[in-house]
Formats: structure tokens, C-alpha cells, sequence
């Protein structure tokens, strides 16, 4: 497999909120692997801003060390890293005053991409956009990515909407779901779209139900504070589950464009049913041994909060309508294990005996860890003794696939970033996508405050409350097991 670099021209990338852990884990790391693959051009600029006072050759300290420590296996040379700590600045700066505004304005360099990748609380939308247009900085060139949480709820999310919209043109905001810059969700619609196989299977005449499982070893990670507001209703499930499900529940798009995919999208948002108390289920890890559980972890004992959420959708449509799907996230669970599964209907009728039992297909996309896809499929156990049937996979693990170059994976922040680079929206969501969403989130979340819903106990390590569980049998169905 050759791996393709697509040139970009030079550009000036601005992380506001520079210093912060975001920029420090993922945004700075995946821009130093993009260094080094060679992506970026001569005459690229990178500058952190944010309040704490910091030179470049500070800021260029702290950057090293999160190089260092974010980089997993990552290989890489002392030129590489010296390379890349050239094209690094720094500036000082008031978000909210004037102060640093004009020092950033004069790094700028005329008629080029510049990007302003707000790492920062959405509180600060609103004034970074104003003072972007108030010292000559965003022109048509000009592009701000910015990360969720995208609101809170529609009300909120409106009201973000519309600030950014006072100053940014929609074609111009890229908002970041991290999610769909992963390479095997990409290869959900590589899948889908570009093979005659499974597309006219691809509904609810041959497809039974679709399993969505995002689950995660870790606890809240010293987010507390952030997390026990949110829950995993809109940490995850309102934005990163929402986009898979669209991508594999939507139309095929007429073209692989922004606007051709994101209409798409919107449509499977909207096609979404309330859903029925009785088919969400929610938990909240217990402590185990020494390590503390979720009430420790964000310091309320009496917090009802979810860290885990099972639930059973329906989308009203042609293509899905009687196909139910179950989706479900939590922390602190048995595995890191990331995977949607479309679950074919069995025969109409078997040939065979009994004995050769009855079977389905399943096709398995494999988002983290082990990258790949599985489709199960049903043949002859060998040997003598009569029609044995047993279902094995057919597995295109891409490493095994595709050779070597393909176990190094670029990060989705890699990808994302440079896409703002290129003026590439097609991975981002719209304004309309991200309300679309809290609309259908928002009865649910109301719902569990007015009936004072509490999340049930689940053991960590384990596949979160037995409930879930429940969720699927009661329907004649089961769980794929998590396993990493
Ligand atoms: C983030 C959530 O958006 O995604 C975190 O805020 C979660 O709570 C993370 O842990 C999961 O991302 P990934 O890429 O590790 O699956």
C-alpha cells in the first residue's frame, strides 16, 4: 500500500486555549505527526495563544514535552522534532480584552488559509469570533474549528450557533465530532458505498437489528466537574453515536461532498422516534476494590448522573422502519472496545436439517481497538458426519490486509485538522445537524429530570447494569460481548 500525502499551500494555524490539555494531548501531538509526514509546507505557522505569559521558546518547551509524552509509538527523529518546534509561536492573550490581539494580528501573513481553532469553553465563541473581524484577521480565507460540547441543549446550542453565525459564514465554522475523522468510521462509507455487496441488503427486509457499542476502560479522568453535568447522554451519545448512526442508517448521498453527505445525515436525525422510557437504561459505576467509583470520582454522593447508557432507537423511514437500533456507552467497562454491528436476518427457510441449527450474517465494523471489518459467514463444518453448519468470519483486519504501512493510522486529529487545511467540511457537522440532534436529545434528558430518574449501580469491569441486558433479550436478541 503507498500512503498519499496531499500537498497543502502554507498556512497559519492559531490554537487558541494553546496551553490547554486538549492542545497538549491531541491538537499539538497530531500536528507534530503531520509535520513529519511531511504535510506541512514551507513557510507553515503554528501559534499557540492563551492567557498564561509564555515566550515562543517557552511555549516550545511545553510542546516538546507533549510531543513526548502523547506520541505513543510513534517514531521520530531529534530533526524532526527541531523542525517542527521552528515553525511554533507564541502570544499572550485576553480573550475577553484587547490585550495580545494586535501582537497576533501582525504574525499574520497576507492572502493565505489561516486557521483558529477554538480549544476553548464555548462561553468564548462569541467574543474570539467579534475580535477576529475587530483586528483585521478573518477574511474569506479565514476558518475556526471549534469542539463540542456544542451547547448543552438546543436552546443553548442555538444561541452558539447564531454568535458564530454573526461573524463566520456556515462554509467557514468546522465543527469537530473526532468520531468521524476515525479511519474506520470513514470505511463505514467506503464500505456502504463503494461495493455493489451490501447496499441492497443494506434495510429492514434483510436486516434485523444494528448494535452500536462504544465502550471505554476509563472513569471520568479528572473531568468530574464537566463530566457530572453532561452524562454520557451528551458526552457521547448526542454527538459521537449520533454521527455513526447516521452514517450507517443515511441515504446514499449523490456525491462524497459536505453538503451532499450532511443533508443525508440530517435526514436520519430527524427520522429518529422519542424514545420509550422503558427501552433507555442507565448506570453509574460502582467503586471496586481501591479504585473509587463514579460518586468519588466527581465528589457528589448524591449526583444522578449516567456514565453508562443502553437504549433501543427507531428511525420512521422506508429503509428502516421495523428495524430496531440498540445503542450503548459507558465508562469504566469491561474493555475498550468500539464496534457497530449490522445483524442480517436470518434464511427465509433452511434446507437443512435441524441439526445444521440457524444461522446469520454479520457484518462487523471494528472502529477501535484492532481496526477492521468482519462479515460473518456460514459454511460447512469440515468433515464427514453429514451438514454441519458453523459461521466463520471473513476478516479484513487492515494491517493484515494491507501490509505494514497500514498499522501506522493517522489519529483523527491528524485528519480533521488538515481538512480544515484543505477546506474540506465533509467529516465536520452543520449548524442544522448539531440541533437536529438536541432536539431529539433534549424530551429524553427532560424526561429522566421530571420522573427524578436514578442511573442503576454497575460493576466496573463489567458490561454495565444487567438491564441492558434485559433490553436486548426481552426482544429475543443479545449484546455482541465486548472485548478489546
Ligand atoms: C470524548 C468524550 O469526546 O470522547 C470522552 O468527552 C470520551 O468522555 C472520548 O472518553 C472517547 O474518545 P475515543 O476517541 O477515546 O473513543
Amino acid at each position: 500500500m503507498v500512503s498519499r500525502i496531499i500537498p497543502v499551500d502554507a498556512f497559519d494555524l492559531v490554537v487558541f486555549g494553546g496551553t490547554g490539555d486538549l492542545a497538549r494531548r491531541k491538537i499539538l501531538p497530531a500536528l507534530f505527526r503531520r509535520y513529519c509526514a511531511g504535510q506541512m509546507p514551507e513557510g507553515a505557522q503554528v501559534i499557540g495563544a492563551a492567557r498564561s505569559e509564555m515566550n515562543d521558546a517557552e511555549f516550545r518547551a511545553f510542546v516538546t514535552e507533549a510531543v513526548e509524552e502523547f506520541n505513543g509509538n510513534f517514531q521520530y527523529s531529534d530533526e524532526d522534532l527541531q523542525g517542527f518546534l521552528s515553525i511554533l509561536f507564541y502570544v499572550t492573550l485576553d480573550a475577553l480584552g484587547d490585550g495580545g490581539w494586535s501582537e497576533l494580528a501582525t504574525k499574520m501573513q497576507a492572502d493565505r488559509v489561516r486557521v483558529f481553532y477554538f480549544s476553548v469553553g464555548p462561553s468564548l465563541f462569541g467574543p474570539l469570533a467579534e475580535r477576529l473581524h475587530t483586528y483585521g484577521m478573518a477574511d474569506m480565507n479565514t476558518r475556526i474549528v471549534v469542539e463540542k460540547p456544542f451547547g448543552r441543549d438546543l436552546e443553548t446550542s442555538k444561541a452558539l450557533n447564531r454568535s458564530l453565525a454573526d461573524h463566520f459564514d456556515e462554509h467557514q465554522i468546522y465543527r469537530i465530532d473526532h468520531y468521524l475523522g476515525k479511519e474506520t468510521v470513514q470505511n463505514l462509507m467506503a464500505i456502504r458505498f463503494g461495493n455493489m455487496l451490501f447496499e441492497p441488503l443494506w434495510n429492514s427486509q434483510y436486516v434485523d437489528h444494528i448494535q452500536i457499542t462504544v465502550s471505554e476502560t476509563v472513569g471520568v479522568q479528572g473531568r468530574g466537574d464537566y463530566y457530572d453535568r453532561a452524562g454520557a447522554m451528551r458526552d457521547m451519545v448526542q454527538n459521537h453515536l449520533m454521527q455513526l448512526l447516521c452514517l450507517i442508517a443515511m441515504e446514499p448521498p449523490s456525491r462524497f461532498e459536505p453538503d451532499a453527505v450532511r443533508d443525508e445525515k440530517l435526514k436520519v436525525i430527524r427520522a429518529l422516534d422519542p424514545v420509550d422510557p422503558d427501552n433507555i437504561v442507565r448506570g453509574q459505576y460502582s467503586a471496586e476494590g481501591d479504585r473509587a467509583g463514579y460518586l468519588a470520582d466527581v465528589g457528589d454522593p448524591h449526583s444522578t448522573t449516567e456514565s453508562f447508557i443502553a437504549l433501543k432507537l427507531h428511525l420512521s423511514n422506508w429503509r428502516w422502519a421495523g428495524t430496531p437500533f440498540y445503542l450503548r456507552t459507558g465508562k469504566r467497562m469491561r474493555a475498550r472496545s468500539s464496534e457497530i454491528a449490522v445483524v442480517f436476518k436470518e434464511t427465509p427457510h433452511s434446507i437443512f436439517d435441524e441439526e445444521a441449527g440457524r444461522h446469520r450474517n454479520i457484518l462487523t465494523i471494528r472502529l477501535q481497538p484492532n481496526e477492521g471489518i468482519d462479515l460473518d459467514v456460514t459454511i460447512k463444518e469440515p468433515g464427514p458426519g453429514g451438514m454441519r453448519l458453523v459461521d466463520v468470519p471473513l476478516d479484513m483486519t487492515f494491517t493484515e490486509a494491507l501490509g505494514p504501512e497500514a498499522e501506522y493510522v493517522p489519529d483523527a486529529y491528524e485528519r480533521l485538522i488538515m481538512d480544515v487545511v484543505r477546506g474540506n467540511q465533509t467529516l465536520f457537522m452543520r449548524g442544522d445537524e448539531v440541533e437536529a440532534a438536541w432536539a431529539w436529545t433534549d424530551p429524553i434528558i427532560a424526561g429522566w429530570e421530571e420522573r427524578r430518574d436514578k442511573p442503576l449501580p454497575y460493576d466496573t469491569g463489567s458490561s454495565g447494569p444487567v438491564d441492558a441486558l434485559a433490553l436486548m433479550h426481552r426482544d429475543g436478541r443479545r449484546w455482541r460481548e465486548v472485548r478489546s
